[in-house]
């Protein structure tokens, strides 16, 4: 058995493509797409801040959370959840019920509608490459005709879902490794390059000053918990994807450190997406606060204007289409490893049969924007902030010490005072931000 092939389950042959795997899933319509539209909704700066305020006090601790309770259980999400909650009776049975079946539910909707979003950016690709037209009348009207077009939308929705297929059923070291060690690299590179490219061509500092020269004026509760949301939806916490990943990591070693690497890259690429963003948005005089439509709309306006417009435009989506590829990967990968851990499944039928269920729940996505924003919402408010609240107590509560310090035991001088302060973070802190996200979800207040 070769060191990627822990107990003939597959895993990731190297540290640094387990990092590239967890960042792939990371990174995603979460950076480029979202983040950038809700920092201009919420004003810039002082958004900013609070983000990245929730990223460590909500996100770190999840991450930890999930990272080594799928490197100690060795297993799919749910299995690792039975695995080390078993001891502890009915409430280790309902957590890992809990979150085993909140996280096959949130693998499927999340999925489903992700595809039909990325779709949209492939077809971007391909009006970019001279294969599919534009609308005369402008960016808006391309847009709408795409969006309100379901035959079209559901074609390209199609194709995204191939690639994710193809990638999992190749398997952990020769699928999903591989395909992680090519794209976030690509993905980087593209970024950088279009970095570059505002750096010369102006807005820059504009958009910096946007970005972190904070207004507290704008804060609102509202901003708070949007921040807070989104810390979970960006590191793709909530629903077992780092649990999955975590169980085919090879030691307890690197999991704090990897953890952090992580998050870095995460937050980096969103900030930098940002900033590549609004130095256009700025450079042209147009609005921060376009909403959703800022990249679909917003910023090919834009490319149709700038010097050299056609190629920025080629980089930008193919950097999108390559961010949501990963990200898309992990999400089918969590129900995949069940099917194959629990159920014995081989991983092509798993990959297949589970990518073409998703397939077939995304296409009423694709014909209704309405049913796709139920799905968001449905999976963004309620179904994350849960799984996330029961892993939260979980590790917190009912783990062993020796498994929930495994990964700061293992780090020089033992990481004791982090182990403490982590500790006290998953008990108290973190289930009770994240309650408050559930809460603001159902409309308590
Ligand atoms: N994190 C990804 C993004 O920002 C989306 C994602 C992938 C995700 N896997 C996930 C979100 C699992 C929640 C749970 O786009």
């Amino acid at each position: 058995m070769s060191d990627g092939e822990k107990g003939g389950r597959g895993g990731f042959q190297t540290d640094l493509g387990f990092v590239l795997a967890a960042a792939g899933s990371a990174v995603g319509l979460g950076n480029i797409w979202k983040f950038p539209y809700i920092t201009g909704e919420y004003g810039g700066g002082a958004f900013v801040l609070i983000y990245l305020a929730c990223i460590a006090l909500v996100g770190l601790p999840l991450l930890y959370a999930e990272m080594i309770i799928g490197r100690r259980g060795g297993k799919d999400v749910l299995d690792s959840m039975s695995a080390l909650t078993a001891h502890s009776g009915l409430p280790g049975r309902l957590a890992t019920w809990g979150v085993g079946l909140l996280a096959v539910g949130s693998g499927f909707f999340i999925l489903s509608f992700y595809a039909v979003v990325a779709g949209w950016a492939v077809h971007f690709v391909a009006i970019s490459l001279g294969l599919a037209s534009s609308d005369a009348s402008g960016s808006e009207a391309t847009f709408t005709a795409l969006a309100g077009n379901g035959g079209l939308s559901a074609w390209w929705h199609t194709v995204f879902m191939g690639l994710v297929i193809l990638v999992v059923a190749g398997g952990v070291q020769s699928g999903i490794e591989r395909a992680c060690k090519i794209l976030m690299p690509a993905l980087m590179a593209i970024l950088l390059a279009l970095l570059a490219y505002v750096g010369v061509t102006g807005g820059l500092g504009s958009s910096l000053a946007f970005l972190f020269e904070p207004d507290f004026s704008k804060v609102s509760g509202e901003a708070v918990l949007e921040a807070l949301g989104h810390a979970f939806f960006t590191l793709s916490l909530g629903m077992g994807a780092m649990v999955t990943y975590g169980s085919y990591l090879q030691s307890d070693r690197h999991v704090v450190r990897d953890q952090l690497a992580v998050a870095f890259l995460d937050t980096t690429i969103a900030l930098v997406a940002g900033l590549v963003i609004f130095a256009v948005v700025f450079s042209m005089g147009a609005e921060p606060g376009a909403g959703p439509g800022l990249v679909f709309i917003t910023l090919p306006d834009l490319f149709a204007q700038i010097p050299g417009g056609a190629f920025v435009s080629l980089a930008f989506f193919v950097l999108l289409v390559v961010a949501a590829w990963s990200s898309g990967i992990s999400l089918l990968e969590v129900v995949v490893a069940l099917g194959v851990d629990r159920f014995g499944w081989s991983r092509k039928t798993a990959a297949i049969g589970i990518g073409l269920l998703v397939w077939a729940l995304g296409l009423p996505s694709a014909f209704s924007g309405e049913f796709l924003d139920f799905m968001d919402n449905l999976t963004t408010r309620y179904m994350l902030p849960t799984g996330g609240l029961l892993i939260a107590l979980a590790a917190g509560w009912l783990l062993t010490t020796e498994d929930r310090e495994a990964g700061f035991a293992a780090l020089p001088g033992g990481g004791a005072a982090l182990a403490a302060t982590w500790t006290f973070t998953i008990r108290f802190v973190t289930p009770v931000l994240v309650l408050l996200v559930i809460l603001h979800g159902l409309g308590v207040f």
